[in-house]
């Protein structure tokens, strides 16, 4: 029984979730953002006995891709082979039950994409305008998009799109970027003129208000709600639909050779040609039938896309239904900074599955009760490790492997005939069959953690149980009663294995195993104490979950330091040259050429070096902190250093130091010294 759908029941479920770009793989952000709820919500659907449709796929339009492949040299179909590949693998190993996952790349995509265009334009739906667009001569190509970036001016990031700033969320037009500048060649770029086919969101707007800010008032979440509104208050634009590019869907049309459909014209109808592909001749009703619920996951930065635009686009052709809810979330961060592709900084799904195997359930589990719902959220592989530790091993995984260890002790792996519940017995049923309605009706509004949260309460109800009940103990003295503890904490094993599914879905699978559950038990059955008979023989017990030591995480986060470090030195630039000087500021410095005679570590500095340096005149001892980029110091002797000669001297660690001796550091802070290129006579001048 759905729950929350008192008014109206809705026959089917079309659930579909953001088609990653094929740009590169996807990582934990894109997983709690979009993915990990998507999937909950359907598995949840289908334990409900829910027809339900789970759509996926990769978006493999759009500039992000061709630029990638320009980089690196080749054509944007092989990125988008590569990618596609590794996403759509990494999804099925982490269990994302999709009906299908497709591309935007094939050739039954296309084909639906420009009907839908081809529809829309005979019907006069569109505005055609020729206006002056950005174009780099440099490269000879317009500008769309991601092409061309520049400060955004409605929050000042220096950053921005052509066609979108992800800082602010804003969905722009490439002319209102403030000091523009090609992606391609770095250049301002010039205007030109181009003809586009625009859609008129403009006259969208009353139905628009109607629809989301009175329709769906209280319903949609207050992120989206609050982005749609302010979105509509500040007036739509028309918005063109088509492209200057050779890499997407050709415009369907006479005479448009070298123009595309704009990615995310093309990408959301992807949902609808993968239902065609999925289902054949039968996929009309996923789409145009009133009874079927349609539900958008998306992530903050798809809103507008998914909120004004796309509907904007199946209420111009007229026969599709609109979404009933677009749950978007805010985003998810890494160990406190914004996960970057370009940065590499993230955690990314293909490496997390190899580095550990069989604990997809792990993050699942983290990524979930961690999921930025209402707000950005931070993920820290400390607290990975304490999901992990102090509530997967300690409450869900505790309870099932007491319960059945027992069970194999105590009954040889039968469960035991139950005599009648006494009081404990009532009031633990009651509170077990509270959960699966608390659990169903967050799902299904979107409260995923809170969904999760209330399922492990039912894991905490039965360890609370069995320490009240204490069967270890309890079987010496009264074995009629220790059989009916037993059995309820059997029974509410069984219930785990139900209730877990959506979030869990390989611990669910393993729990079933071991109890020899089979596949049927669904969600109606769950909260009954009933649902395992006398006498049904458990397989041997396993751990459901293991502990994961400090190592595991330490080398974690030693990965992420070391990009750190990375990008770091990717972003070195050369220090500010200082204020000018005079040149007899200059001459008063004297320095000048020495010959190295000894070379010695201070003791108890770790840091300095002793050198002993002719200078021509005589000697001069001269202490300098590189003890650490020359670990071997008597290989230093014989070679020509440069130094100051006339700084008064100083005690550094109890050695008189007289002078400095000249070093480059380089990016990395590694200090080298500085020598002549021949040997000099020791004491000449350096200027
Ligand atoms: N590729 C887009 C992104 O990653 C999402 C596209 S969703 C679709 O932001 F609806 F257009 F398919
Ligand atoms: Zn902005």
């Amino acid at each position: 029984m759905i729950y929350s759908e008192k008014d109206k029941k809705f026959k089917r479920y079309t659930v579909t979730s953001a088609l990653p770009y094929a740009n590169g793989p996807v990582h934990i952000g894109h997983l709690a953002g979009v993915y990990v709820p998507a999937d909950i919500y359907v598995r949840y659907l289908r334990s409900q006995g829910e027809e339900v449709m789970f759509i996926g796929g990769s978006d493999e339009h759009g500039v992000p891709i061709t630029i990638k492949a320009r980089r690196e040299g080749v054509t944007p179909q092989d990125i988008v082979d590569r990618y596609h590949g590794i996403i759509k693998e990494s999804f099925k190993e982490l269990g994302i039950s999709f009906d299908i996952y497709s591309r935007t790349s094939s050739p039954e995509h296309h084909k639906t994409a420009a009907e839908f265009f081809k529809k829309l334009y005979e019907e006069g739906k569109f505005v055609e305008k020729t206006s002056m667009q950005y174009y780099d001569e440099e490269a000879h190509q317009f500008l769309a998009d991601r092409y061309i970036t520049g400060t955004c001016p409605h929050c000042g990031n220096e950053h921005a799109y052509g066609d979108q700033c992800e800082a602010c969320g804003t969905s722009l037009n490439a002319t209102d970027l403030i000091n523009p500048k090609s992606a391609l060649s770095g250049n301002p770029p010039v205007m030109k003129e181009t003809k586009h086919w625009y859609l008129p969101l403009n006259e969208d707007e009353p139905w628009l208000r109607q629809w989301i800010l009175e329709d769906h008032k209280g319903d949609w979440k207050t992120n989206v709600y609050g982005q749609c509104k302010s979105w509509i208050d500040a007036g739509l634009q028309p918005r063109a639909v088509t492209r200057d590019l050779d890499w997407g869907v050709k415009v369907p049309l006479e005479g448009t050779d070298g123009k595309v459909l704009y990615v995310w014209f093309d990408a959301p109808i992807g949902y609808i040609s993968f239902t065609k592909q999925l289902k054949g001749d039968d996929w009309e009703k996923w789409w145009k039938d009133q009874d079927t619920k349609l539900v958008h996951f998306i992530g903050k930065d798809n809103i507008v896309f998914h909120c004004i635009i796309f509907p904007s686009m199946l209420h111009a052709d007229g026969s599709y239904i609109l979404p009933q809810n677009v749950p978007a979330n805010e985003f998810l961060n890494l160990e406190g900074d914004k996960i970057s592709t370009s940065r590499n900084w993230a955690v990314w799904l293909h490496e997390y599955l190899k580095e550990f195997p069989g604990k997809q359930d792990v993050l699942r589990y983290t990524l979930c009760s961690n999921a930025p719902e209402t707000k950005d959220n931070d993920f820290t592989w400390k607290d990975f490790q304490l999901k992990n530790n102090s509530e997967l091993v300690a409450i869900l995984g505790n309870f099932v492997n007491r319960t059945l260890v027992l069970t194999h002790k105590f009954y040889g792996g039968r469960v035991p005939v139950a005599g009648p519940w006494g009081e404990l017995e009532q009031e633990t049923i009651r509170e077990m069959a509270a959960i699966p309605e608390k659990v169903g009706r967050s799902i299904e509004s979107y409260r995923f953690r809170e969904a999760l949260a209330e399922m492990m309460n039912l894991a905490r109800v039965g360890n609370k149980y069995l320490t009240d009940t204490e069967p270890w103990k309890l079987i010496k003295s009264d074995s009629e009663r220790t059989a009916t503890v037993m059995n309820l904490s059997l029974q509410i094993c069984a219930n785990l294995a139900i209730l877990c599914e959506p979030f869990l879905p390989f611990t669910s699978a393993k729990i079933r195993r071991m109890m020899n559950l089979g596949a049927n038990l669904r969600w109606r059955d769950a909260g009954s104490a009933e649902l395992l008979a006398a006498n049904m023989l458990m397989e041997k017990p396993e751990l459901l979950f293991e502990q994961i030591d400090d190592a595991t995480i330490e080398h974690q986060v030693a990965k992420l330091l070391e990009t750190k470090k990375q990008n770091a030195l990717n972003a070195w630039m050369p220090a500010e040259v200082k204020p000018t000087v005079a040149f007899e500021d200059f001459g008063k410095m004297d320095i000048r050429v020495g010959t190295v005679l000894e070379c010695t570590k201070v003791p108890k500095a770790d840091k300095l070096l002793k050198f002993l340096i002719e200078d021509g005149m005589g000697t001069r001892t001269i202490v300098s902190g590189i003890a650490k980029f020359y670990p071997e110091p008597e290989k230093l002797v014989g070679m020509q250093v440069c130094f100051i000669a006339n700084f008064a001297p100083r005690k550094l660690k109890g050695v008189e130091s007289q002078g400095m001796i000249l070093s480059a550091e380089d990016k990395d802070g590694r200090l080298v010294l500085v020598t002549p290129s021949q040997l000099v006579t020791p004491g000449c001048n350096v200027g």
